[in-house]
Parts: structure tokens; C-alpha cells; sequence
């Protein structure tokens, strides 16, 4: 993770270069601030922090957020969405838990875009890499036997390497108390 810090008396805004996929939300957003063409490319003085504070909202990967001096930031949208972007990532939204398969947080969020071609070099976040190999995403077909004709569980997945393990731990459910 690689994060820089711009700020004024009135906003501090972050940026992690490592969740940035470059869709410009931000460039659109407020272009006078937000310009990738300067160094720095954040111009807090040309605009109040109400509105780079809107425009940073507009980012989908989390990659700008921003705090206020009284240490507030932005509310997380509820109820949460997962949009599935075309040939690209799972931009989510809301309060957001992420945890690895033991429980333990990896991070906090009000906006996540999380890979879903498998490609990303920044995993679980999508780093882009879907677009240089041309990842679809278009739902593949399991042709070996259709849902309506199963007759269990293991009719509809094609063959498992790893057999089913009934004394395995459940998978956690996320802490409320994160
Ligand atoms: S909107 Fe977010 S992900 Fe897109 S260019 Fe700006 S900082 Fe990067
Ligand atoms: S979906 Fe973007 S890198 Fe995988």
C-alpha cells in the first residue's frame, strides 16, 4: 500500500495508489482539483471541502478518502450494493467488513472494488489487470448436467479435487463488534 496525503485547514485527503484503477471518477468529478496532468495532481484550494469531499464519494475503488478536522469522514451507504461491473470488478458499497477465511479484518471500508478475474496482482482488489487480459465475464455454461435434473449437491458442480471434509470448521460470520 502506497498512500499520500494532501491537505488543507479543512480536509485531509488520502490516497492509495495501490486500489487505484484509474476510471477518472474523481477527474470527472471535479477536474480543477483532481488533475493527473500536475504534480501534486490534488489541488485542495480550488474548491471548498464540502465539495472535493463529494467528489472524493464518487471514487468506486476507495483509493481517495478523505477525514475533516473533527475527525469525521463520510457515512457508509446502507443499505450495502454490489454492482457487477461488465468485464470488470465487484464494486461494493456500504459498511464494509472484509475478512480473510479466519475472521481477522483485513480492512474497514465505505467503498471497495474487489477482483473478480483472478488476474489482479493486488488481490482481493482489482488493480485494473482485467482489462490486459481481456477478461469476460460472461457466465460459462456447466454443460456436464443442468440444475433442473440434479439430484444432489455434487450432480451440479463439475468434479472436486478436494473431498468434502464434515468436521471442518463453518466458514466465520462477519463481527458486528469490528
Ligand atoms: S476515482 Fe479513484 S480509482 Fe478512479 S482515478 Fe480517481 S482515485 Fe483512482
Ligand atoms: S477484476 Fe480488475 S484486476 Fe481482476
Amino acid at each position: 500500500m502506497t498512500t499520500r496525503t494532501y491537505k488543507n485547514d479543512n480536509i485531509e485527503v488520502h490516497w492509495d495508489s495501490s486500489r487505484c484503477v484509474h476510471v477518472a471518477a474523481c477527474i470527472r468529478a471535479l477536474p480543477d482539483v483532481f488533475n493527473p496532468l500536475d504534480r501534486p495532481w490534488i489541488h485542495l484550494d480550488r474548491a471548498d471541502a464540502d465539495t472535493v469531499a463529494a467528489a472524493i464519494e464518487h471514487c468506486p475503488t476507495g483509493a481517495l478518502r478523505y477525514t475533516r478536522p473533527d475527525g469525521s469522514t463520510e457515512l457508509a451507504s446502507n443499505p450495502t450494493t454490489i454492482v457487477l461491473v461488465e468485464d470488470g470488478p465487484l464494486v461494493v458499497r456500504g459498511d464494509l467488513h472484509l475478512t480473510d477465511a479466519n475472521g481477522e479484518t483485513i480492512i474497514r471500508e465505505s467503498r471497495l472494488a474487489l477482483c473478480r478475474c483472478g488476474g489482479s496482482e493486488n488481490r482481493p482488489y482489482c488493480d485494473g489487470t482485467h482489462r490486459r487480459i481481456g477478461f469476460r465475464s460472461t457466465t460459462i455454461p456447466i454443460d456436464s448436467i443442468t440444475r433442473d435434473n440434479a439430484t444432489n449437491p455434487t450432480d451440479i458442480e463439475p468434479p472436486q479435487t478436494a473431498s468434502f471434509d464434515p468436521n471442518a470448521a463453518p466458514l466465520p460470520l462477519p463481527n458486528a463488534e469490528d
